[in-house]
């Protein structure tokens, strides 16, 4: 059973932070799928992630609309993947994804839900949308079937966020 934990965040700097917070205590090869709308603060949350992976701060995370793929050094490689502009993809090994799922790294990839439902392995989801409180406000709803200790974690910020 999945293990879901949510958090609100009131401004792109907290949403970066709660990233930051996950990439400290991901595993070397996990994989996070990202999914919300446009402009819902997907890159951003992969800003923080970069940051929690110690990738130097002289890289800046863009979302990597037409280059599919972009790496980063860190204590993990951070491949920052986005589909948005894929459509009728039948399975991630033929774009090649591969390497960046299944190998040594941690995985990041925007708009995931464009790849076939079950298509990727264990992955943590990541769901972001806007929250009624204000306008920069959004939800992030996380859950997976095991990383249990990066799970514990994240349950831990959210209760010290309440
Ligand atoms: N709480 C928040 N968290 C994240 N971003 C926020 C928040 N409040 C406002 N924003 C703004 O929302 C936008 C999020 O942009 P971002 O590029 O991260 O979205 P995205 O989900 O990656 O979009 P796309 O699907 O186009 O790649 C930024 O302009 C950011 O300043
Ligand atoms: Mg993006």
């Amino acid at each position: 059973m999945a293990t879901r934990v949510g958090l609100i965040t009131r401004s792109p700097e907290e949403t970066r932070a709660v990233g930051a917070a996950m990439g400290k205590h991901l595993d070397c090869r996990a994989i996070i799928t990202l999914t919300g709308d446009l402009g819902s603060g997907k890159t951003c949350l992969v800003q923080g992630l970069a940051e929690g992976l110690q990738v130097p701060s002289c890289y800046y995370i863009t979302s990597p609309s037409y280059t599919l793929i972009n790496e980063y050094p860190g204590r993990c490689t951070l491949y920052h993947i986005d589909l948005y502009r894929l459509d009728g993809v039948e399975d991630a090994s033929d774009i090649g994804l591969d390497d960046a799922l299944y190998g040594e790294g941690v995985a990041a990839i925007e708009w995931a839900d464009r790849l076939p439902e079950g298509g990727i392995v264990d992955p943590i989801e990541v769901c972001i949308s806007t929250a009624p409180g204000g306008e920069n406000w959004r939800r992030i709803e996380v859950a997976a079937t095991g990383a249990e200790t990066f799970m514990a974690h994240l349950e831990r910020l959210s209760e010290e966020k309440k």
